[in-house]
């Protein structure tokens, strides 16, 4: 166990996260959008699937290991892309890809990063994917997929579901922007936080200065006003299927859309050149009222399961969230807020005890369900309390891990 960090699941990190981080940014990367209706049932959701398990079963050989676009790694899991990890800590993006990197799983820098693609992929490497908001200008996008490709990522991760900036109030009360401005409260929120001001802004203040989005190219950076955080992107509200088509023609490698919940969307991207699709409502930032990713699974998996690599985002915080959404038929899940908790309490080693946390709890849900490979999972060993729940197919479909390190998304 990672020393020091008195954490035993994700809420202890969240708790820790809550002391250290000034209040504003922490209720930036905790709270969801208006009423946070789909924040709340994205966790609810999770009670409403109960495990039937099986016994007198050899499980002492149990492995959550599971091939993602043909490499393995020890667990389902991938560090989603979060804008602005880097506030959470001194260089943030730099201690989730050394976490994800020692954990056996891939990271996804952020377009909204602090640091920049290049130096995480010198300084950190590992398996690593780049997040992308395409902007107003293409060009300019076009650009960082370049970057991306130059700097060895090995996916791609488009992301679809933010035609608009989520409708997140207190990101207007809290007071910061970005770039940093001198508000009263910031100032004020930043001041009862003397070991962040010290170890997060004053560190990059004596190094490389106010954080900024390090990927935006000069001419990018130069479109951005101060604003509230979350809002200050340089989004498009025009994007179509073209753009995908563009993107795939200038992206040799794996191409995920991220943030698609309707299984027409999900097999239209994959007839544009999708290898995978990530299941998600962005964790109950965007749109209020949304249904949770995982009602939508299922569906999507029968759908496209068969074509392509499904993975499954929001509201996931325990093991046993994990597992059922790979017995409901997704190739792997996607984290944000949980590793970002995890940086926030302790760097490099909060990360690492997040993904610790997860990799323990998943092996013993296995154990207790009587399950030796994630292969083997399927709603079999679901109870499902919610009829849109239910897989659409009988058996086991859309599951494609299999045993032999091969996944029939790959095949
Ligand atoms: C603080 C924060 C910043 C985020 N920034 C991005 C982003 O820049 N791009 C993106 O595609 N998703 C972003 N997301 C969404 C995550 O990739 C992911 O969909 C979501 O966090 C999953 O829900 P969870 O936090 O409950 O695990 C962000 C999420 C958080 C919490």
């Amino acid at each position: 166990m990672v020393k020091d960090l008195r954490a035993y699941n994700i809420f202890d990190l969240r708790a820790l996260a809550l002391k250290r981080v000034p209040k504003g940014l922490f209720e930036f990367v905790d709270r969801g959008t208006e009423d946070e209706v789909s924040l709340r049932n994205n966790r609810e959701v999770f009670e409403r699937i109960r495990f039937r398990p099986r016994t007198m079963v050899d499980v002492s050989k149990r492995n959550p290991a599971t091939t993602i676009f043909g490499v393995e790694h020890k667990m389902p899991l991938v560090i989603a892309p979060t804008g602005t990890a880097g506030l959470m800590w001194f260089e943030g993006e730099l201690a989730l890809a050394r976490a994800a990197k020692a954990a056996g799983i891939p990271f996804t820098l952020a377009t909204a990063s602090m640091t920049a693609m290049e130096r995480v992929a010198d300084e950190a490497g590992g398996e690593l994917w780049f997040q992308l908001y395409l902007w107003p200008d293409r060009r300019l996008s076009h650009q960082l997929v370049e970057r991306a490709k130059a700097a060895g990522y090995k996916a791609l991760v488009v992301t679809v579901d933010g035609a608009s900036a989520g409708n997140r109030e207190y990101n207007l009360r809290n007071g910061f922007t970005i770039p940093f401005t001198y508000s009263r409260r910031a100032i004020l929120d930043i001041l009862r936080h003397p070991r962040w001001l010290a170890t997060v802004m004053m560190r990059y203040l004596l190094t490389t200065g106010m954080p900024v989005y390090r990927n935006y190219p000069a001419e990018a950076r130069a479109k951005l006003t101060a604003g509230p955080m979350g809002r200050t992107s340089l989004r498009t509200d025009s994007l179509n299927w073209g753009d995908l088509d563009a993107l795939r023609k200038i992206w040799p490698h794996k191409l995920i859309v991220k943030g698609m919940l309707d299984p027409e969307d999900a097999a239209t991207a994959v007839d544009h050149g999708a290898d995978g699709i990530d299941v998600s409502n962005h964790g109950g930032r965007n749109l209020d009222g949304i249904i949770s990713p995982i009602e939508a699974l299922p569906e999507i998996v029968d759908r496209v399961g068969k074509r392509a690599t499904v993975f499954v985002d929001s509201g996931f915080r325990r093991g046993s969230d994990v597992v059922k959404a790979i017995a409901l038929g997704a190739n792997a899940v996607m984290v944000g807020r949980s590793t970002l908790y995890g940086v926030a309490a302790g760097g490099f080693d909060g990360a690492q005890r997040a993904l610790e946390i997860y990799h323990e709890e998943i092996k013993r849900v296995m154990a207790l369900l009587g399950c030796n490979m994630l292969a083997e999972l399927g709603p079999q060993y679901l109870k499902i309390v919610d009829p849109t729940l239910e897989p659409t197919a009988p058996g086991r479909p859309g599951l494609h891990v299999v045993a032999g390190g091969k996944d029939a998304a790959e095949a």
